[in-house]
């Protein structure tokens, strides 16, 4: 059975443009409930840790300098079919192939700077979700 629950950041990129209001309200009215958020600023080292599944990926470095670049806002979202129904609201990785509506189709500005993260698996999002929160900082 599909899971409830997928994790998200806004990225550096949508955060500098203004964005953080816009997109909250995109993810409100996609369904999904917020209930968990934080606004911070990732180390190089935390954010190596948050995407260590991408080491050996040619634009791992590249990645890690940029979601440290400036703050995000991480937050776990709670909908039926979670992962799936979120990944379809922030459209493709590359803004260009994204479609009409979608998140990354309105605010993203490339393929790096791509406004969003989504969760690729149930698992990923509750490896993702406690990696950001403990079940205190939960509602
Ligand atoms: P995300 O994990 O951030 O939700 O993005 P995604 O699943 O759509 O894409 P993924 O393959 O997991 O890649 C993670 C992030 O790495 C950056 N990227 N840069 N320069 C490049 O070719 C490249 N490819 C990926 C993007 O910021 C992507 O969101
Ligand atoms: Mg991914």
């Amino acid at each position: 059975m599909a899971g409830t629950v997928t994790f998200t950041m806004i990225k550096p990129d949508a955060v500098e443009a203004n964005n953080i209001g816009p997109i909250l309200a995109k993810i409100n009215e996609g369904g999904f409930r917020i209930v968990a958020m934080k606004y911070m600023q990732l180390t190089k080292e935390q954010a190596g840790l948050f995407y260590e599944i991408h080491k050996e990926r040619p634009f791992f470095g590249e990645l890690v300098d940029y979601m440290s670049s400036g703050p995000i806002v991480a937050a776990v979202l709670s909908k039926e079919n979670a992962v799936t129904d979120y990944r379809n609201l922030i459209g493709a990785t590359d803004p260009t192939k994204a479609a009409e509506g979608t998140i990354r189709k309105l605010f993203a500005k490339s393929i790096a700077a791509n406004a969003v993260h989504g969760s690729d698996s149930d698992e990923n999002a509750a490896n993702e979700a406690n990696f950001f929160f403990s079940r205190l900082e939960r509602f």
